[in-house]
């Protein structure tokens, strides 16, 4: 394995250091939320216990301090991501929340009764439903560009799936079942090279891969707070200026107008435009704080190490009989997904649980990826640099125990 110290990352995260039915807790769920750092959990409860005024309206110190950090925190998030300017980043409740924002926004301004929008067979539901919202609203079509046996996206169809009614393809920059990794930048050349616009959900991708939206020149890019070690209730829509100009306000409230009478409301510039009512600025404390703590830790050999301990687990579950893994394509990420012959998804669950081990198991929030493998479910063990070999194991020991239980 790559050196790495695995015993100090462990020790910043508390949520790891407990038992959970007397077994020490192996968590293996962190594609559905991450474990925080002890830094991010001391960020929030010092802002709630402390720095807690509302910002953006009063001029005492406290309202300062909180809109100073939530500002700053829009900064941390710009350079992270590396998007040219802070306007296009815009704060949100997460990832769904984002996705709700565009669907809203861009299908009010640019989608019409027979128009297309297209998503791929690996989305997760946050990345399938708005836009049928949006379809059935408007009179518009959704457009599927399907997945192989291997799980890798089938690109090579999208020149014949693009017509001159698509107004928006929207695509997952890795699985949250399959793991695997998407060419989002050739994905988003093709579509440029059709006019059409690319919204990439990055809610798992950001986690293990670096992003840097301006090399991507993707138009819309959305991703989740608490996947990223950071809070719940917090998320990013970054935008292209250009983009984010021309879409009207989604939700209407207070901090995202210029003025309000009877007669007329004017609206906030970029990025307030679309941040209503009262921001979770704690949240975006917290984020900044744990984007600050990915960044310190050395990603690059946390990736290292996340991919070593994938392929380590990948090796050991397959060397198990009656088990298949789903999203075999390369590259693929810190995401295993698979189902046992013979045993309910469910029932491994239970049994996993009272060993200390926690997996997600049913239909992973991808009803659509079920009915493509022909599956009520699947048991997802979903890794993060804070995971070890030895969890890997005990999953593996676990699982046998699974089998013989159930046959
Ligand atoms: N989309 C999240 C998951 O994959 C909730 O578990």
């Amino acid at each position: 394995m790559t050196t790495f110290d695995i015993t100090a990352i462990r020790h910043d995260f508390p949520a790891l250091q407990q038992q959970v039915y007397g077994k020490p807790l192996i968590y293996l769920d962190s594609a559905a939320t991450a474990q925080k750092p002890q830094c991010v959990v001391e960020a929030i409860d010092e802002m709630n216990a402390k720095c807690n005024a509302n910002i953006h309206r009063a001029i005492h110190y406290l309202a300062i301090q909180c809109t100073e950090r939530y500002e700053q925190a829009r900064e941390t998030v710009r350079r992270f991501v590396n998007a040219g300017k802070t306007q296009e980043i815009v704060f949100a409740a997460g990832t769904t929340a984002a996705i709700n924002l565009v669907a809203f926004s861009f299908g009010e301004r640019f989608v019409r009764s027979g128009d297309e929008i297209v998503v791929t067979e690996a989305e997760h539901h946050s990345n399938i439903v708005p836009w049928q919202l949006l379809c059935e609203r408007k009179g518009a079509t959704l457009k599927v560009v399907p997945v192989d046996d291997t799980g890798r996206l089938q690109i090579e169809k999208l020149p014949e799936i693009f017509t001159g009614k698509t107004r928006l393809l929207c695509v997952a920059q890795v699985s949250n079942v399959l793991g695997v990794v998407n060419p989002v930048k050739e994905i988003v050349q093709l579509a440029h090279a059709h006019h059409v616009p690319v919204l990439v959900d990055g809610a798992q991708g950001i986690v293990h891969e670096e992003v840097d939206v301006q090399a991507l020149d993707c138009d819309f890019y959305v991703f989740s707070g608490h996947k990223l070690y950071g809070p719940t209730g917090i998320g990013v829509l970054y935008g292209k200026e250009e983009w984010l100009e021309q879409l009207p306000p989604y939700q209407g409230g207070g901090d995202m107008i210029a003025s309000v009478s009877f007669a007329k409301t004017t609206f906030a510039g970029l990025p307030l435009k679309f941040e209503a009512g009262t921001a979770n600025y704690i949240g975006a404390h917290g984020l900044a704080v744990a984007i600050n703590y990915v960044q310190d830790i050395n990603r690059t050999a946390a990736h290292a190490y996340e991919q070593q301990l994938t392929a380590y687990a990948i090796r050991q579950l397959s060397a198990m009989e009656g088990l298949r893994i789903y999203g075999t394509a390369a590259p693929k990420t810190s995401v295993v997904s698979f189902s046992i012959n013979g045993v309910h998804s469910s029932d491994a669950a239970a049994i996993l649980d009272k060993l200390g081990i926690a997996v997600r198991t049913g239909r992973l929030c991808a009803d659509t990826l079920m009915q493509r493998f022909n599956l009520q479910g699947m048991i997802r063990a979903s890794l993060a640099f804070y995971n070890t070999k030895e969890e890997i194991d005990a999953l593996v020991n676990g699982l046998r125990q699974v089998q013989k239980m159930m046959h």
